[in-house]
């Protein structure tokens, strides 16, 4: 009896543990200031210098990375992916996206320099810069690592993370897409996300 009884608060325990672990996740990121939660508002300047927040997107898919345009591999080989991907989409899926690469090197991504580096990518990426601060808190809020390394030679390198969030139409955290993901997956993971 009084092993059973002990069973009887295992499995109530987990289950108020496996609750708790679904639910807080949810209930997390209705507050975009929410420690756990994975994105939130953001203020930024597109490449075109127009002022773009988070809202503008709202209805479509974001497909955010995150990198820089000094970056040797790991970004520009994720970015012609993201775009073969969006190249075997629809149309109407298509339009169902809003592909975002977002700087974490403001200091030399400049507007000027963004615009003619999304330009080689895809028409429809949007490249987004802003002032050191206001990367700072949105780079914060996707909990992406940013560590700049030491000048060489008056270069330097940032070590970044290579996520890839897909934001849902509320622009709330949906999923994650591998980014060594073959453009063919990548389209069938976004297509599964619409
Ligand atoms: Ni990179």
């Amino acid at each position: 009896m009084k092993h059973r009884a002990t069973f009887g608060i295992i499995l109530l325990a987990s289950v108020l543990l496996l609750t708790a672990a679904i639910v807080w996740p949810r209930l997390a990121h209705r507050g975009s200031d929410s420690a756990g939660a994975v994105g939130g508002q953001f203020s930024l300047t597109d490449q075109t210098g127009r002022t773009v927040t988070d809202a503008d997107f709202r209805g479509r898919l974001m497909i955010i990375y995150f990198g820089y345009t000094w970056c040797p591999d790991v970004c520009p080989t994720t970015l012609a992916r993201i775009s073969q991907a969006l190249d075997a989409l629809t149309e109407t899926e298509r339009r169902a996206v809003a592909p975002i690469f977002i700087t974490v090197d403001p200091e030399r991504d400049t507007v000027a320099r963004l615009a003619e580096y999304v330009a080689a990518f895809s028409p429809s990426l949007v490249g987004l810069t802003g002032s050191p601060s206001a990367i700072a808190a949105v780079t914060k809020e996707f909990h992406v690592y940013v560590q700049k390394t030491a000048e060489t030679g008056g270069t330097y390198y940032v070590d970044h993370s290579s996520i890839i969030f897909v934001m849902d139409r509320d622009g709330h955290f949906r999923a994650a897409l591998d980014p060594a993901a073959t453009a063919p997956a990548m389209a069938a993971a976004i297509r599964k996300l619409l």
